[in-house]
């Protein structure tokens, strides 16, 4: 379970999140929505230690990973995985070196992962005629399924989504939309998403809006359209 507590971020001078609290609830998916620049991607990465907080609390599990040194967050690291906006797969790697990498970085010989790889890229509907494409050679959707194939290597319990289906056209963004859907479900994920796109509404159980640095708005994905508190229902119909 992921909990914030009065999570405040600030850079320079500038206050990005200005006391978020939010209890995300378990094996469930969260969308969290907000205008460009709002700090939707900058809450994600405190969420996984990747920034670290101004002031707050981020429990994982009850233990507060904003106290917790470099080395006892490789631990939450296995627990939460972070599937990035734009894949972050490396160019020089095939897909099956990409997706082992965290196995091979721990030690794993290269035979004893080929099978944990081609069983998770099956899980994202992948073959194994891909392992030994470059990135380069894939098309955007099979980039986010490689990626998330990648993050499901180490049996996450949460899975933190920034942007998803940005970028992706209508059939390929509901794809990646069910794969993300039926991941949650097969293997009861707590899901985090940070998207832009409205769709994925359809998908999630809840959804969060930040806004001026605070949550405005947390209720039921399925009743958003709705729902008359002015936040939501201004930012999902684009009113100012
Ligand atoms: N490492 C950093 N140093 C300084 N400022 C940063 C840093 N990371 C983010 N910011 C600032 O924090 C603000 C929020 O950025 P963030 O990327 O979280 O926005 P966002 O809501 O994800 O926007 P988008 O929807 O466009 O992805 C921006 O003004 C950005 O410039
Ligand atoms: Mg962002």
């Amino acid at each position: 379970m992921i909990k914030l507590i009065n999570v405040c971020k600030k850079f320079d001078h500038r206050w990005i999140t200005k006391g978020v609290t939010l209890t995300i609830p378990p094996e469930k998916m969260t969308v969290i929505i907000g205008k460009s620049g709002e700090g939707k991607s900058v809450l994600l990465k405190q969420m996984i230690g990747l920034i670290k907080p101004t002031s707050g609390s981020i429990l994982i599990d009850d233990i507060d990973i904003t106290q917790l040194k470099e080395k006892e967050l490789n631990a939450i690291f296995e627990k939460v995985g972070y599937v990035f906006q734009f894949a972050a797969l490396l160019d020089s790697l095939t897909v099956f070196e990409n997706v082992a990498l965290p196995l091979i970085e721990n030690g794993y010989p290269e035979k004893a992962a080929l099978p944990i790889v081609k069983e998770r890229l099956s899980l994202v509907n992948l073959k194994a005629d891909i392992l030994n494409k470059y990135p380069s050679e894939l098309s955007g959707g099979m980039l986010k399924r490689v990626g998330l194939a990648r993050t499901l290597i180490h049996n996450p319990k949460i899975i933190l989504y920034d942007e998803p289906v940005t970028g992706l056209d209508p059939i390929t963004a509901r794809v990646v939309h069910e794969l993300m859907d039926e991941t949650q479900k097969r293997l009861k994920i707590t899901s985090v998403v940070v998207s832009h796109n409205v769709e994925s509404f359809k998908y999630a159980d809840y959804v969060a809006l930040l806004k001026d640095g605070t949550i405005k708005y947390f209720g039921d994905a399925h009743t958003i359209w709705e729902e008359m508190n002015p936040d939501i229902y201004n930012f999902i119909r684009g009113i100012e």
